[in-house]
């Protein structure tokens, strides 16, 4: 069990194409919270579509820009919170995170993530030759830091009300500790 924090908020965190909006917009209706994501806040902010952010700005903009969202929900409560994939990447931002948010990892094997992602178009990191590929090798990669989550839910052939279900049940938990 995580340690004894202020769990104002719920963050999703994890690779694109586990979960996070769906899950998160439905565990926000069950507890009565907000849901918020950080890719749409950035889009707000930049006026403009994240592909067309990469495209134009380049990703260390957006990166830059994610940051700022991230640091602009820490003194927010009763949120849930799906955060673009590679917003944990930053140590800064899952350290903030940390602050006020329980965080919980959706997990799904490489193969899982190609297939739930392969035919949508809105995530420049995939828009490549070898999809798969880039995903086994981007996930090598954030693995260990999606790790570091407070609670790691494996998402794997359950149904996302199963998973809703648990993400519930577990910052229920945490809010009771
Ligand atoms: C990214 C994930 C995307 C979005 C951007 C970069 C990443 O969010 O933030 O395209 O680096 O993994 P989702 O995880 O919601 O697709």
């Amino acid at each position: 069990m995580p340690e004894k924090r202020t769990m104002a908020n719920l963050a999703l965190v994890g690779f694109m194409g586990c979960g996070k909006s769906t899950v998160g917009r439905q565990v926000a209706r069950e507890l009565g919270f907000e849901f918020v994501d950080t890719d749409q806040l950035i889009e707000d902010r930049a006026g403009m579509p994240i592909p067309e952010i990469f495209a134009s700005e380049g990703e260390a903009a957006f990166r830059v820009l994610e940051k700022e969202v991230v640091a602009s929900l820490a003194n927010q409560t009763g949120r849930v919170i799906a955060t673009g994939g590679g917003a944990v990447m930053n140590p800064d931002n899952f350290a903030n995170l940390k602050t006020h948010a329980l965080v919980i990892c959706l997990w799904a094997s490489a193969e899982t993530l190609h297939e739930r992602t392969r035919h949508q178009s809105h995530r420049p990191l995939l828009q490549q030759e070898d999809p798969l590929g880039t995903i086994r090798e981007i996930l090598k990669e954030r693995g260990p830091v999606y790790k570091q989550a407070d609670v790691i839910i494996n998402t794997e052939l359950r149904p996302q009300r199963e998973v809703a279900a648990q993400v519930r049940h577990q910052f229920q938990e945490s809010s009771c500790t």
